[in-house]
């Protein structure tokens, strides 16, 4: 019989959960799939603060997507702000918003959801008399800071539009980011601090703006207090922005589908692209899943452990936590510092019930051993969650067993920057689950699995992984380039949204996500674009030309793998591999890194000149024997060189 864990009764005692059980859940989810208009509505109008209520549902198709952008509640009209903060003050004004755990243990901050308000609202204020305003593009460039998730806020506040880029990023990245969304002011703050280890935000904010002029104003918070150039006229401290301004500032109201934030992130071609999030659907859709899927309750602290610098961090730690009036926790530091106990020790203090992080950091943990997680009480915990990339049975059985010690149930949710929320996930007091598996579809998303020719499958089932029904959290366009946003998503399969995923579905209809079908590659759950490492690689004046693929990494999840042909006379070795990941450090960021390099005399390319990835993906799995047909090759004997000096860890 199946792996299947049942809901243990600590979970399911007393949820509040409007879909306490199995049968309410199938009857929603049928409800949903009825009248999705009324659904949402119905939901938005139950969870969200409308300045002016919404009658509207949905506009538009995916069918006639190429016409322009879908909408949500396009009449209504709101201030995201208001749901997360203004609301909650009357009945919620003292208890904890943010619990922050700085990157030393027990370094801990508590903004309560009156102080976060005034805090929002004076640096609303202050951003107001810079200039900034509606609509325009605002760059957050910081570490996991209170004062990171206050910028997000206070951009919504006046209707500006943020759009935050994870610290580890290089200069190119943000300068790019930067261009691509024309943005006139920044926030950034003098150092990080991760691990122990400083980062210099605003001296790589300062190579980013080198020779740029659209950039009016850098706000600088303090964190650790170092000296850091000051730009004259340019760079001004958060400290003297936000000084003395009123703790109450009016939200600007905005239309529902304006949009509330751009996120940029890695695809299949070329330079990452900025997903446009708007108003109310997204704060409905988060609101919504964060509590159906988690089973939120009053007095709950939901710790996600991610980065405010992904999506998950928009969703999880700032919109979804805050619309529901939840305490959420933000960590700076990193799950081995100072020692892999660290998530546990910070779980036996703060004593979230909701723990939601990544599987690369479970598997990396667990390679440590037990006695780690077992020093520390952990008895606050009910729900574990994971997200990023597919968790290995074996890690799954780790964190059930020994973080949860079987009392906690797990929700392994699978979502997208492009859909704003989880999509595919247990319900946390209701879905019995499968080590592995992503379970089941939130009422409201219609996941369905396509043939590569564009047949869906049904039943039991393998394929390409499509989503057929919009709902209100999905990304709407890609900043300036709806043409990309519709050539990226729905044009492999036309009245569809294509996910870039390949799933498998069981006999109980359970899905099973198995990875990325194209050329994005993601790496400790950083989702990375195959194109991006090819570029930064060739930028390397001894290499002639690069291929990367991802390969199965134990830890990792996946690894990079890069195949590299060198201008003639370059000798191979180390000296050029650490050449080759400087240039993806300096161009893409931190975080960016080639796990295995193999030097090749060329490339497998077809007589048309291009490069067929497939085998490269298949050597770089260590699966050499099943190629397929090779005979188009403009010169197949390259197939065996490769085979015969492939890399393994
Ligand atoms: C890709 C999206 C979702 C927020 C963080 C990542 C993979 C995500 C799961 C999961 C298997 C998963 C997919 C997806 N992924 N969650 N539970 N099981 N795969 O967001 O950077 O936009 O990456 O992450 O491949 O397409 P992202």
């Amino acid at each position: 019989m199946a792996d299947i864990h049942p809901v243990p009764e600590r979970v399911r005692a007393g949820s509040p959960s409007p879909i306490p059980d199995m049968d309410r859940y199938r009857e929603i989810y049928a409800a949903a799939q009825n009248d999705p208009e009324g659904f949402w509505l119905e939901v938005t109008r139950q969870r969200i603060a409308w300045d002016k209520p919404p009658t509207m549902g949905l506009t538009g198709s995916y069918h006639e997507i190429a016409q322009g952008p879908i909408t949500w509640f396009a009449d209504g009209e709101l201030n995201a702000t208001v749901s997360c903060l203004d609301r909650h003050l009357a009945t919620r004004g003292d208890k904890v918003a943010i619990l922050w755990e700085g990157d030393e243990p027990g370094d801990n901050r508590r903004l309560t959801y009156r102080e976060l308000h005034a805090e929002v609202c004076r640096l609303a204020a202050g951003l107001d008399a810079l200039g900034v305003q509606k609509g325009d593009r605002v760059i957050i460039y910081m570490g996991m800071v209170p004062e990171a998730a206050v910028a997000m806020l206070a951009c919504a506040r006046l209707g500006a539009i943020h759009s935050v880029v994870f610290g580890g990023f290089s200069a190119e990245s943000v300068r790019d980011r930067v261009r691509d969304s024309l943005a006139e002011w920044v926030i950034t703050q003098d150092e990080g601090l991760r691990g122990g280890r400083k980062i210099p935000l605003k001296a790589v904010v300062d190579q980013a703006l080198d020779g740029e002029h659209g950039v009016k104003k850098v706000i600088v918070h303090q964190r650790t207090h170092v000296d850091v150039p000051m730009k004259e006229g340019r760079d001004v401290f958060y400290q003297d922005v936000v000084a003395g301004r009123d703790a109450a500032h009016p939200p600007t109201i905005v239309p529902a589908e304006h949009p509330l934030y751009i996120l940029y992130t890695s695809g299949s071609t070329g330079k990452p692209k900025g997903v446009v999030h708007t108003t109310g659907g997204y704060i409905t859709y988060v609101a919504y899943s964060h509590q159906v899927v988690f089973d939120l309750r009053e007095d709950d602290v939901f710790a996600c452990v991610a980065d405010v610098g992904w999506v998950t961090g928009h969703s999880y730690i700032v919109y979804g936590p805050l619309a529901n009036g939840a305490t959420t926790v933000m960590f700076e530091s990193v799950p081995t510092y100072p020692d892999p106990g660290r998530y546990w020790d910070m779980v036996q203090r703060l004593r979230p019930t909701i723990f939601y992080g990544a599987p690369t950091a479970l598997r990396a943990l667990a390679a440590q051993g037990d006695t780690y997680v077992k020093k520390y009480d952990r008895s606050s915990l009910r729900v574990l969650g994971t997200v990023g990339e597919p968790i290995n049975p074996d890690a799954w059985r780790w964190y059930y067993d020994v973080v949860g010690e079987g009392r906690c149930n797990i929700v392994d949710t699978w979502w997208q920057t492009e859909t704003g929320g989880i999509c595919i996930s247990p319900l946390a007091p209701v879905t019995a689950t499968k080590p592995g598996s992503a379970t089941l579809p939130l009422p409201g998303i219609v996941p369905v699995l396509m043939s590569p020719d564009g047949h869906i499958q049904r039943g039991p089932a393998e394929g390409l992984l499509c989503l057929a029904v919009p709902w209100p959290g999905q990304a709407r366009t890609v900043w300036g380039d709806h043409e990309r946003f519709v050539s990226t998503y729905f044009q492999h399969f036309k009245g569809y949204y294509f996910t870039g995923d390949g799933s498998r579905r069981d006999k109980d209809g359970y899905y099973w996500i198995t990875g990325r079908v194209d050329d994005v590659i993601n790496v400790a759950g950083h989702r990375m674009g195959t194109a991006e490492f090819e570029s930064a690689l060739v930028s390397v004046d001894e290499v002639a030309e690069a291929a990367c693929v991802g390969f199965p990494h134990p830890i990792k999840g996946q690894g990079v793998y890069a195949y590299v042909v060198l201008q003639p006379g370059v000798e191979p070795g180390e000296p050029i591999e650490k050449l080759m990941n400087g240039a993806c450090r300096t161009l893409i960021g931190a975080h960016a890194k080639v796990d295995l390099f193999q030097f090749v005399p060329g490339l497998p390319k077809t007589r048309s000149g291009k490069v067929m990835r497939r085998i490269l993906r298949k050597v770089a799995e260590g699966d050499p024997s099943n190629l397929g047909d090779v005979t188009t090759l403009a010169d197949p004997g390259v197939v065996d060189v490769i085979v015969k000096g492939a890399k393994s860890l």
